[in-house]
This record gives structure tokens, sequence and C-alpha cells, in this order.
């Protein structure tokens, strides 16, 4: 559960990335399944190698309902159920998968945001992502 301030810590970031969730998540993609090829077994009909359209678009959803998550912070579960019966029954991606894009999502922020994505920012977003995985995987039991 995050507090009233580190709610708005989460929201300081990500009026950083608003508007450009297509490049940030496209990078987060590439870098997922480059460090963690494993990830790939899910994206198959991707191809080997996701081209930068695929990584695009897909990466422009993924952060769009990250976007969802940040506006709804205090009703998680609700605004996230539709996708969180998606990855847990239909696509039944395994939880060990969410801390590695986790990883993944904090070297993008830091990369891009640098002096903004301080160490505090790396402490709320670490949680707000943490919590976001809960949700996601809590589905398969
Ligand atoms: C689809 C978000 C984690 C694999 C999706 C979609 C969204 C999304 C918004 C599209 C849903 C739709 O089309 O209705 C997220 C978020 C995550 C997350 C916010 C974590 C914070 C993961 C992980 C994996 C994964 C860790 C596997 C490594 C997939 C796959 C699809 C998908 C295979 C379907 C792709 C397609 O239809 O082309 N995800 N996801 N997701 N997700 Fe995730």
């Amino acid at each position: 559960m995050l507090s009233a301030q580190e709610r708005a810590q989460v929201a300081q970031v990500w009026d950083l990335i608003a508007g450009h969730e297509a490049p940030f998540g496209a990078e987060l993609l590439l870098r997922l399944f480059t460090v963690y090829p494993s990830t790939k077994t899910y994206f198959k009909h991707l191809g080997d190698r996701p081209d930068e359209v695929q990584l695009l678009s897909h990466g422009q959803r993924v952060l769009e309902a990250v976007g969802v998550a940040v506006r709804h912070m205090d009703n998680l579960r609700a605004a996230l159920s539709p996708l969180a019966d998606l990855h847990a029954h239909v696509l039944r991606v395994d939880p060990t998968n969410f801390p590695l894009l986790i990883q993944c999502f904090q070297v993008v922020l830091a990369s891009h945001l640098q002096g903004e994505f301080t160490v505090e920012m790396q402490v709320v977003w670490d949680k707000f992502l943490t919590g976001l995985a809960v949700v996601l995987t809590e589905k398969y039991r």
C-alpha cells in the first residue's frame, strides 16, 4: 500500500512519460527480450526478432496499462481485473517473468529520466510496479 506522498511521487514520474508510451514501451520490450530471451516464448507470434513496429505497438499497450494503474492506484484490483484474467487464464504468463519486466522498466526510467529518477523515486516505483505485478498474477491461484 502506497502512502499519499508515495502516490504523488509515482504520478510525478509518470507525468514525464505520459505522451511517450510507445517509445518507452518499445525500449522496455527490447530490453526484456534481449536481456531475458526466455520471455520471448510468450511472443512467438512476433517472430524471433520482433521489429520496431511490433515493439512500438505492444510497448504502447503495456505502458498505457501502466498509465491506467497510475490513475487507479487506490483501486488497482478492479481497474486491472480484465488484464489479470488475460495474463493468468489466457496467456498463462509465469509470474516469475514479472520481476524481469520490472527490472527492465527501471533501467528504462533511469536511463531516460536520469536526475529525475532519484533513488527515492526508484524505491516508490519499485513498490508501485511490484503491487501492479501482484494484481496481475494473483488470479493464478
Ligand atoms: C498482452 C500489459 C506483463 C506477456 C498485454 C496487454 C497489455 C499488457 C495491456 C494487451 C492486452 C489486450 O490486448 O487486451 C502488461 C503489463 C505488465 C505485463 C502492464 C506488467 C506490469 C507481462 C509479462 C509477460 C507478458 C511479464 C511475459 C513475459 C503478454 C503477452 C500478451 C500480453 C504474450 C499478448 C500479446 C499479443 O496479443 O500480441 N499485456 N503485461 N505481459 N502480455 Fe502483458
